[in-house]
């Protein structure tokens, strides 16, 4: 698909069908993962993928709407703090990162005809009990990975002239 197709068709999807994911649609997913850009390339991420089958109930914890566990797939962006690249004024870069891993992922899934939601209302606690996350790494966004099952709510968008400027504020 050319990158400007993908960037448009790209919507988040809230159904899904409970085919599988191919192996090969999983990996390039993965690898577009793998190769996003971080501030200093520090990697300061891992990415958890989990399969809901039979686990349904418990990944709801997580983030309890169906279509979450609809999907057969679901993948965790976890950071960690520690060890992703600070400013000089101590502002730390490991949640960016980890966005554009995100996005990334959700990107070549949509290339490969797959549906994609990001999630940042998912409850914390929930997820690192699940997960067994040690303590110095938190999940920061998730995401169901499957065949679309719902369309585009057609999400609006603000004009250009209202999100851009030109040379200062
Ligand atoms: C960082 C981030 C967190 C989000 N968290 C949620 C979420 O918890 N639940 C949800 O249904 N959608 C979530 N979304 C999806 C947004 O609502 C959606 O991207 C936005 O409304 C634009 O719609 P579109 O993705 O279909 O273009 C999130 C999106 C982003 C970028």
């Amino acid at each position: 698909m050319e990158f400007s197709q993908v960037i448009k068709e790209r919507y988040s999807v809230r159904g899904y069908k409970s085919d599988p994911v191919e192996d090969e649609k999983l990996n390039s997913v993965l690898e577009a993962a793998r190769i996003a850009p971080t501030a200093a390339n520090r990697q300061p991420f891992q990415v958890i993928v989990i399969n809901t089958q039979g686990r349904k109930d418990e990944l709801r914890r997580m983030y309890d709407r169906d279509w979450f566990v609809e999907a057969p797939i679901i993948i965790v962006v976890c950071g960690e703090e520690s060890k992703a690249w600070v400013r000089h004024d101590k502002a730390n870069y490991g949640v960016v990162d980890a966005a554009i891993v995100m996005d990334h992922l959700i990107l070549e899934a949509t290339n490969q005809g797959l549906g994609t939601c990001w999630i940042g209302a998912f409850d914390a606690e929930a997820t690192r009990e699940i997960l067994g996350l040690p303590e110095n790494v938190d999940p920061i966004v998730m995401t169901p990975l499957g065949y679309p099952n719902a369309a585009s709510r057609g999400t609006n968008r603000k004009p250009l002239e209202e999100l851009v400027r030109y040379e200062r504020w």
